[in-house]
């Protein structure tokens, strides 16, 4: 259970969704999301993002217990994103005096959602600017990117607080015990692992705060450690591996392919590699797929071919590693084929549009099953990643 606690006068009054399968359309969910937003209670009241539709009801309770009859004097807009701004409209319409902080084009994006006169109730903020609403000082930095172009980052300066729009945030409701990490990878390269440099960038202004506790708008505040975490986005962001191992990604349409990935698994493990994670596409969560082949030092990708082409489950996979700017990598190929095998070239193309990519030669090449010639170059390819 996160300890979502911050202060005396600033409050979390976000919830969870733990009947939500799908985030996005398309991030498999287990054990559901949370949606953080915040109130600032000090001369001025200023409340942090709002919620999702479907918490709609339990926020709007909350915010009403935690402003205690008082009224909320501005609403920050980190991000339009329908999962924290849907309720904008809602709270614009609730609070007529309450003005809404953003920058220029978190305005141009609210025009689009929502269809009332917000003219005469704009606070349009730009880079360091500071709000100031009493004992507490915001001060704003854009964060374009990380995930929509609108991003913007607030830094309470009295309590040295970050609050990260969706940076530093993972899947999974608030109740839940489960590792960070590993949520909050997946989380990050489904969403914004595109946008690498521009997380460098937000972590270069971050590396001049003094920063005490990181608010994010998905999964627990970050108190303790925080270096931990800074850490592990600086290494996401620049692309490079988190652990050394290699992770192989199978895809295969009867079997032959995954017991040679099995096969694969094995001689890497005899060679002393400890982090080896076999994946099978056709049934795993390509989410994790992804952030597997992200965190691991190297990747093998093995495939049956299909049509003349490459089984669906691993294109799907090489493309959305490409879509993330998957790079500095090595890489080594397995195909499988029973007449006239398609899939090495077909992933070799797709890996070769990508930055620094090293390809392992030879392509390893199964006839519907394997052969002791193969287990040699198994091993040989074994020996070609191991060794640097
Ligand atoms: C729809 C379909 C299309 C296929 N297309 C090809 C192909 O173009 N070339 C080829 O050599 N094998 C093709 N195959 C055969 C498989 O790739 C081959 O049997 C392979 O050994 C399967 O490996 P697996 O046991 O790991 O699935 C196709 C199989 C299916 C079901
Ligand atoms: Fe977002
Ligand atoms: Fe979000």
């Amino acid at each position: 259970m996160s300890d979502m606690t911050i202060s005396k006068d600033i409050m979390h009054i976000g919830a969870s969704d733990k009947e939500l399968n799908l985030f996005e359309g398309q991030y498999n969910l287990k054990n559901g999301m949370s949606y953080n937003s915040y109130l600032i209670k000090d001369d001025k009241n200023v409340i942090l993002d709002t919620i999702d539709e479907r918490v709609t009801n339990i926020w709007l309770e909350k915010l009403e217990k935690a402003l205690d009859g008082e009224k909320p004097d501005y609403l920050i807009i980190s991000h339009m994103e329908p999962d924290h701004a849907y309720n904008i409209g809602i709270l614009a319409e609730k609070y007529p005096e309450m003005k809404l902080v953003g920058n220029q084009i978190t305005f141009n994006i609210l025009a689009n959602f929502f269809k009332f006169d917000f003219s005469n109730r704009k606070f349009v903020v730009m880079e360091g600017d500071i709000l100031d609403i009493g004992k507490h000082k915001l001060q704003f930095f854009m964060a374009p990117m990380v995930h929509w172009p609108e991003v913007m980052v607030t830094y309470e300066q009295t309590e040295k607080i970050l609050f990260s729009a969706d940076g530093f945030g993972k899947f999974g409701a608030l109740d839940v015990e489960e590792n960070w990490d590993d949520e909050a990878r997946r989380y990050y390269f489904g969403i914004v692992g595109k946008y690498g440099m521009q997380v460098q960038a937000l972590l270069k202004k971050a590396s001049n705060l003094d920063i005490n506790m990181i608010c994010p708008l998905h999964g627990p505040i970050l108190k303790e450690n925080l270096e931990y975490y800074l850490n592990k986005y600086d290494i996401w962001s620049r692309y490079e591996p988190e652990e050394d191992g290699v992770y192989i990604a199978c895809s295969s349409i009867y079997g032959n392919t995954l017991k040679a990935a099995k096969k694969m698994t094995e001689i890497l493990k005899e060679k002393g590699i400890k982090n080896v994670v076999l994946g099978d596409l056709t049934k795993d969560d390509w989410a994790e797929a992804v952030s597997n082949a992200f965190k691991y030092s190297k990747l093998i990708v093995a495939s049956s071919s299909y049509n003349t082409g490459l089984f669906p489950p691993m294109d799907y996979f090489l493309h959305r590693l490409k879509e993330r700017n998957f790079q500095k990598r090595k890489v080594g190929i397995i195909e499988n084929g029973s007449w006239a095998p398609s899939a090495g070239k077909c992933m070799k193309n797709i890996l070769q549009d990508m930055k620094d990519i090293e390809i392992i030669e030879p392509v390893i090449t199964i006839k519907s099953t394997m052969t002791d010639d193969n287990l040699e170059q198994m091993k040989n390819l074994a020996d070609e990643i191991s060794f640097n």
